[in-house]
């Protein structure tokens, strides 16, 4: 018991309070755990409403921990299904915004972003050393879900001289002029940052309907870098490579600011846990932390600021 609080880590999200995984946690036993990435605690993607069987399961348990509250930590899936709970379990639920893809609407930032976006642009750095000295052109796929946020912001800190994002579909013929032109001006290098939902625009389609249907399940995207890389070789003879940064981007340190804004939110939630702010999650705004509707968190996701992505445009080509 710590300021008047006995707290209990769940083991692999929903999953732990269905099967009783669960383990005291006190300011000792987490001491040492800031620099980590990751989660301690693990995490799984079990949707607790999936069956009336979990859900009684999770009421027993709740009943024998003797909760009083459940603070959830995650992106728009954990938060959606954790608001769910709420409504219709009218389990006592905060949540915490955590997302590399910074697609969560409510919060100005989730974090784990701004760790993937250093990580992003790091990659983006070593692979124009690369790409100057071989004169080729480099395809860096990123992650992001739906949203072009760690697209635009690691391509802008990056350099890259072509970003594309799922907010805007491209056109090959468009990439392909850019890359000429530079090539023309004696520019024989270039970094094309591609986001793992990029579409190619409607009007110029250039993947089949079988390339399309097994880079964009929903489920696990990630793909589109080879095939852009493949076409763009073959439209611009340009000799191309491809890295996909995948899940380096979701590990290792954490920068100091997402240790920062991950330590800030912990803090809010625990006070809106006394404060009895239940269906609400811990947020950022501004400066200043403050209490949203999870609904306003999740009815929609927080694509890319158009702003940014004219930012972005002006370092085209
Ligand atoms: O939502 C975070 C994220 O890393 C996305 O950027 C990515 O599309 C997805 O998760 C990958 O999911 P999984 O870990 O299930 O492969």
């Amino acid at each position: 018991m710590q300021f008047g609080i006995r707290v209990l880590g769940v083991h692999n999200g929903w999953n732990g309070l269905i099967n009783s995984k669960v383990e005291p946690l006190t300011r000792y036993s987490i001491s040492g755990i800031l620099p980590r990435g990751g989660t301690i605690l693990g995490t799984s993607r079990t949707n607790p409403l999936a069956s009336d069987e979990q859900l009684q399961r999770i009421h027993e348990n709740w009943r024998k921990y003797g909760l009083d509250a459940l603070i959830v930590v995650g992106g728009e899936g954990t938060l959606s299904a954790s608001l769910a709970m709420h409504r219709t379990q009218h389990l006592p639920i905060v949540g915490v915004p955590k997302t590399i893809d910074n697609d969560l609407n409510g919060t100005d930032v989730t974090f784990g972003f701004d760790t993937a976006l250093s990580i992003a642009t790091e990659a983006i750095d070593r692979l124009h050393s690369t790409a100057e000295s071989h004169d080729r052109v480099m395809v860096v796929e990123v992650m992001g879900r739906h949203a072009g946020w760690i697209a635009a912001g690691a391509g802008i800190a990056g350099g890259a001289d072509i970003i594309l994002v799922p907010e805007h579909p491209f056109r090959i013929s468009e990439i392909c002029k850019i890359l000429n032109h530079r090539k023309s001006l004696g520019r024989y290098f270039s970094i094309v940052v591609v986001a793992e939902d990029a579409h190619p625009h409607p009007d110029e389609p250039f993947l089949s309907d079988e390339e399309s249907s097994s880079i964009y399940q929903h489920t696990r995207l990630g793909g589109i870098g080879h095939l852009l890389g493949k076409k763009i070789e073959q439209m611009t003879g340009i000799e191309t490579r491809v890295t996909v940064l995948g899940y380096t981007q979701r590990g290792g340190a954490p920068t100091a600011y997402d240790r920062l804004l991950a330590t800030r939110l912990g803090i809010k939630a625990v006070d809106m846990v006394r404060a009895g702010e239940f269906g609400r999650m811990a947020s950022l705004r501004g400066t200043k932390m403050v209490s949203v509707p999870i609904e306003e968190a999740v009815e929609s996701i927080k694509t890319l600021d158009d702003d940014l992505y004219e930012v972005a445009k002006v370092f085209f080509g």
